[in-house]
């Protein structure tokens, strides 16, 4: 027989273009993306330890499935603050989308709409927040840095409730940004025609994300918040609160005492402050310590099915993603988005049918080969 002959240089290409993971999106994206923009979404802070683990600790767990049980029907569905959602998975709230795509944001919410997730939609979002509510079709959620002007801050809460938001995320860790010096050597800043558009008509609205002339502090980010803001925080919504950035159980216990109806255990995908713990080793002591009492969601290194499998397994009721959807975006705009959600669902079906876990209640600890 004639051995095959190798692709074709067009045929190699065409197999580029289809991709069928997320590592084939993560691979894709940079070559749709300005240096800049690319260095933004992939960076971490300083050494990029924290990043690494992230993913890293994710591979080390090892799984221990049990077989001759009836898979024959997958639920991935659970039910997150009286509402259902179709897999415990949802859209990190991430930056300044429109530098990914021309219709950022608004791109993002469609292919959430597609794929039925919800997205948690950033403060720093380059499309307002009433134009993303305006075309969603899940429910949104809606991500808070704390703003130096108390006022402004209270207008964003009322804004985001009066759009329909479902949730307010308030990120907890960023009372600084991290060195990311991938952003410093690329010279990170919004072009311009692009504005941290729920702050249009303030200075913030435009300009470098950090404050210039040596001082470490940003103009859109409080560094003076603490626990003692929480209660004011709660008290300008009925939505559920949840505070995004939880790294220890000390914090998760107070984050309990002080009434919030969640928490996102993150490093904030080892942006900020670089060698702390993988986001999946900090889970499992701050789960340990809620104990049931509010819902702990997770975020930082999902990449595969069987990553939101061990999340749930060690405690977390959900996981965000962030880059994953982000190269969608990149790569393919909502259907990309879509795309990525809908990759990892699969994934995570293969998953319980393969460990004999065929509803999300029946992922236990049982599954962590120890
Ligand atoms: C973020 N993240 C983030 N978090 C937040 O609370 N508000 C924000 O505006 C942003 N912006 C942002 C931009 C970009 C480009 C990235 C990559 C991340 C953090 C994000 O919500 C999430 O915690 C991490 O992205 C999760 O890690 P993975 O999934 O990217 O590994
Ligand atoms: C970031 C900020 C905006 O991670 O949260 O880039």
């Amino acid at each position: 027989m004639n051995p095959t002959p190798p692709p074709s240089p067009a045929a190699a290409s065409t197999v580029m273009a289809a991709p069928v993971d997320v590592s084939d999106y993560v691979r894709l994206a940079p070559s749709c993306l300005s240096t800049m923009a690319w260095e933004y979404v992939r960076g971490g802070a300083a050494d990029e330890v924290t990043l690494g683990w992230n993913e890293d600790r994710f591979r080390a767990i090892r799984l221990r499935p049990d077989f001759l049980v009836d898979v024959s029907k997958i639920d991935t569905r659970v039910t997150l603050f009286g509402r259902e959602m179709p897999l415990p998975l949802l859209l990190a709230p991430a930056a300044y989308q429109r530098l990914l795509h021309p219709d950022g944001e608004l791109a993002t919410v469609k292919g959430a709409g597609l794929a039925g997730t919800t997205m948690v939609l950033s403060t720093t979002s380059t499309v307002s927040i009433e134009d993303t509510a305006r075309v969603a079709t899940q429910p949104l959620w809606f991500q808070l840095y704390v703003q130096p002007d108390r006022e402004v801050t209270r207008s964003l809460v009322q804004r985001a409730e009066a759009a329909g938001c479902q949730a307010l995320v308030i990120t907890i860790d960023s009372p600084v940004l991290g060195p990311r010096y991938r952003e410093t050597r690329s010279q990170f800043t919004l072009p311009a025609g692009m504005e941290r558009a729920n702050l249009r008509g303030l200075k913030a609205a435009t300009g470098a994300q950090r404050a210039t002339g040596g001082t470490i502090y940003s103009a859109v980010q409080d560094p003076t918040v603490t626990w003692q803001d929480v209660a004011w925080l709660r008290s300008l919504t009925s939505m559920p609160v949840l505070l995004k950035g939880i790294m220890n159980p000390d914090d998760a216990a107070r984050a309990v005492d002080a009434g919030v109806q969640g928490i996102i255990v993150s490093n904030h995908g080892g942006r900020n402050v670089d060698t702390v713990p993988a986001a999946i080793d900090a889970l499992v002591p701050v789960a340990e310590r809620v104990a049931g009492r509010i819902p702990v969601l997770v975020d930082g290194g999902v990449r595969r099915g069987t990553d939101i499998l061990k999340a749930v397994a060690l405690g977390a009721s959900a996981v965000l993603i962030g880059r994953p959807y982000l190269c969608g975006l990149a790569v393919g705009g909502s259907e990309g988005v879509a795309h990525v959600i809908n990759i990892l669902r699969r994934e995570l079906e293969m998953a319980m049918a393969s460990t004999g876990r065929p509803t999300i209640a029946s992922i236990g600890r049982s599954v962590i080969w120890s």
